[in-house]
């Protein structure tokens, strides 16, 4: 398949975006951070299922990282990252620089409640959705798909997303993607490079303690109960947890008791070393 065109502007962008509507296509965005794995990939073949011709965005967003957080490491793989979109065909790349979209004089910052505030990520980086809404705002904006797709590993983002492109009214069909695992389990997340061998090694027993902790809902267990155990397991594993919660999937709330297990999802996030993952799993 051919080269995507490179966009470098929002001008560009809008250009590129206006002549596909001349032309009577129907838009994808998947908007990305770049360091592509066949996570991102398989969101690029499931929005091109729906639509005629993808965008990808590759931005690292300064205002979703602390500033103890990892922005200026974080992996820019941009020639093999444009290798691998040519051979999924995408057919368009929208690579801004920070200026571009946070020029001289920006103000302006998307404030959230509801998903974003439910005691999960937010609860250890406060400042990192609203920095997540305000770039996919913007990006949802300039690129203005008819669909935009975002992966399920990120689960949470995903309902902040959903929840703000319904509140702003923002015309576009929000998808989720399911989450690709390496054969041992572990989900594919670009930070998986800070791993060490021994680190990644021990990585799979997250997945492997989700689905043990899933099939323990499925057969009604107490919920708190659960939680406990499987933190512990990671705990004695090395990993040091943030959270690891069942919580209703539409809303991330906590369930109430007595709750249809197919309405639940399991969320984790641990550091393993120096490096934060997270995961979740469906319950039912
Ligand atoms: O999930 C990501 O890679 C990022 O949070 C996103 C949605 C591209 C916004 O910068």
């Amino acid at each position: 398949m051919g080269k995507p065109i490179i966009l470098d502007s929002v001008a560009a962008l809008r250009a590129w975006r206006e002549a596909m509507r001349k032309a009577g296509h129907r838009v994808g965005l998947v908007p990305t951070m770049g360091a592509l794995h066949a996570g991102h990939l398989s969101l690029v073949t499931g929005v091109k299922t729906r639509v005629d011709k993808a965008v990808v965005s590759i931005f690292v967003n300064p205002t979703q990282f602390a500033p103890t957080e990892d922005f200026s490491k974080y992996p820019r793989t941009f020639e093999s990252d444009i290798k691998l979109l040519s051979e999924v065909g995408a057919e368009a790349v929208f690579a801004p620089q920070v200026a571009e979209m946070y020029p001289d004089g920006f103000a302006t910052t998307v404030s959230l409640e509801g998903p974003a505030k439910v005691g999960l990520e937010d609860a250890f980086r406060p400042t990192h959705f609203a920095g997540v809404a305000t770039v996919v705002a913007k990006l949802l904006l300039q690129a203005l798909p008819d669909v935009a797709i975002f992966g399920e590993k990120d689960f949470q983002q995903l309902a902040v997303i959903r929840r703000m492109a319904l509140d702003l009214d923002i015309p576009v069909a929000i998808l989720g993607g399911a989450t690709v695992r390496e054969a041992d389990g572990l989900a594919m997340s670009s930070r998986n490079v800070y791993l060490t061998p021994e680190e990644r090694a021990a990585a799979p027993i997250i997945h492997r303690t989700l689905l043990e902790a899933a099939a323990l809902a499925r057969k009604r267990q107490p919920l708190d109960r659960i939680e406990i155990e499987a933190a512990n397991a990671l705990s004695a594993a090395g990993l040091a947890v943030d959270y690891l919660a069942i919580r209703d999937a539409a809303s991330l709330a906590i369930p109430v008791v007595g709750a249809d297990p197919r309405t639940l999802r399991i969320l984790v996030a641990a550091k393993l070393g120096k490096t934060r993952l997270i995961d979740n799993i469906a319950v039912g």
